[in-house]
């Protein structure tokens, strides 16, 4: 799908089709008055006739509407004007493009772009549009033998305005939301590959890839690369499996060297069978996301890559599987992590912070200004938050807020806990240092408390996306998220320092 922005008049198109807004109770919006005029009133009476309320997500295709020049005119419902907030924007962008899909048209000019909202501009409503339009055509039929249904016949989308004065920023925009896009789409790609074709190799092979095409450095890791290094934590972890385990290490450098990198570091257990502590049968075929902490690093360096940041951000995924077998991991093992602090193994299903801990040890060698860790670490963050926001935990006040903020811009929502001392008393070991399971009561905090412990030389926060990087269900499968927050907290830091 193509996408470009153009400042005109809506009854002035040519095309395929012309999406417009109505407002409930059957208000017409500034474009869809400017078609309604040259129509003789056509769309007014027709909202009148009450086959078109304007409830949010509700559409009405026309065809040949008297006066205009293109072949449709597609009503797209927006609810009540007062209440136009982000979430009733994305839903009526949602539900143009399903109508759209559903017609022949293989062009569409939509002037949605207006529709007006407190506290969001252009710029921000293109990005969204394009974001939520590139959603509507992803599919994941790779691994099928034979591609079911007809491919979208949308090929080419206009963004009208009718005003010219923030067309530069909208330009932007429109690069920013297709890089997120194309983000999404690899993480999402990664996250629903089957878990057999799926593993560390693959992710390596990936983020090799990556840094061909974007000229990154790449660094991968093997076990003995690991050993050397002291990584027997993230090592006991893929003891009991028979892929090896890896260690990746991907660099943008997009300012000068001595500037201080932002990094990334994902959890990439591309299987979490739970290891020695098995997990129950129901749905685990769903634990091929586990790596999709790693799926949204390499989704997000794609996406600030392909926007050419100025700004230094390096990607740490530590990678491998989680299974049982004659040599795998047991409760009550003891490990030495590469931070020298010990660790007693009280469940093997708690194997996230086992890696993630010897990654973020690691990535102190590259003096970070900031260090943010992406994981799908706890059910325990589902039952607290659900689907709709990822758990949020820091270590420094002024880098949680800076994410609140990029979320809320996003519209990827995360939500924060407190990760406070009281909680560390949980993580109690009687034999090593720490323990790695801290109880039910908690999960998700002191989860992040035990990686709160290898943190402690950096600004650092935790995004536990347990439950928003994947639907489960009849939709079933992984939604690129959050690497929309991630490239817009990246962008903002751009933004802040003036360039
Ligand atoms: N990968 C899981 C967390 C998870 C659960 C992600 C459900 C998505 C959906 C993680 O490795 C895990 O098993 N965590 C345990 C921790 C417990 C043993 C302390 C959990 O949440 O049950
Ligand atoms: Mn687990
Ligand atoms: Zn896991």
């Amino acid at each position: 799908m193509k996408f470009s922005i153009k400042s005109g008049t809506p009854e002035k198109q040519r095309g395929a089709c012309v999406a417009v807004g109505v407002f409930e109770p059957g208000k017409l919006t500034e474009a869809a008055e400017a078609m309604d005029k040259i129509a003789g009133g056509y769309i007014g009476g027709i909202l009148r006739s009450g086959d078109m309320k304007g409830n949010a997500g509700s559409t009405l295709v026309l065809h040949n509407v008297p006066g205009t020049l293109c072949e449709r005119v597609l009503l797209v419902g927006l609810g009540k004007e007062q209440e136009i907030k982000d979430k009733a924007y994305r839903d009526a962008v949602r539900a143009a493009f399903k109508a759209l899909h559903e017609t022949g048209a293989t062009d569409a000019t939509l002037f949605l772009t207006d529709v007006p909202m407190k506290e969001r501009g252009a710029a921000w409503k293109v990005s969204q549009a394009v974001i939520v339009a590139m959603e509507s055509i992803y599919r994941f039929d790779r691994l099928k033998s034979k591609i079911e249904g007809a491919k979208p016949h949308l090929r080419k989308i206009t963004l009208g305005t009718t005003s010219r004065a923030e067309l530069a920023a909208s330009e932007e925009a429109l690069q920013q939301g297709l890089a997120i896009a194309d983000g999404m789409n690899l993480a999402k790609n990664l996250g629903n590959l089957a878990p057999n074709i799926c593993t560390p190799t693959y992710l390596a092979e990936q983020a090799t890839g990556i840094a061909k095409t974007h000229n990154l450095k790449v660094t991968i890791l093997g076990q003995k690369d690991m050993e050397k290094l002291g990584m027997g934590s993230l090592l006991a972890v893929a003891r009991g499996s028979r892929q090896p385990a890896k260690l990746i290490a991907l660099e943008y450098w997009g300012q000068a060297k001595k500037e201080r990198p932002v990094v990334l570091v994902g959890k990439g257990v591309t299987f979490d069978t739970g290891g020695i502590s098995l997990k129950p049968a129901a749905e685990m075929d769903e634990m091929k996301y586990d790596m999709c902490g790693a799926a949204s690093v390499l989704g997000t360096i794609t996406a600030i890559a392909q926007m050419r940041l100025p700004l230094n951000v390096i990607g740490i995924i530590p990678t491998t599987e989680n299974m049982p077998g004659g040599n795998a991991t047991k409760p009550g093992d003891v490990v030495t992590s590469m931070s020298g602090q010990t660790i007693e193994i009280l469940n093997t299903d708690a194997e996230g912070r086992l890696i993630l801990c010897d990654a973020l040890t690691y990535a102190e060698r590259y003096e970070p200004e900031t260090v943010i860790d992406i994981a799908t670490l706890t059910g325990a963050c589902v039952i607290a938050l659900g689907h709709v926001a990822s758990g949020l935990l820091s270590n420094d006040e002024e880098l949680a807020e800076e994410l609140l903020r990029a979320s809320e811009q996003a519209a990827d929502p995360a939500w924060r806990l407190p990760l406070w001392d009281d909680y560390q008393e949980q993580l109690k070991s009687n034999f090593a240092d720490i323990a790695n399971i801290g109880g039910r009561a908690g999960g998700t905090i002191t989860a992040a408390c035990f990686l709160s412990r290898f943190t402690r030389k950096y600004r650092w926060a935790h995004l536990d996306i347990a439950g928003t990087a994947w639907k489960s269900g009849k939709e079933k499968g992984a939604t690129g998220r959050p690497v929309p927050l991630l490239t817009q907290f990246l962008i903002g830091r751009t933004v802040k320092k003036g360039r």
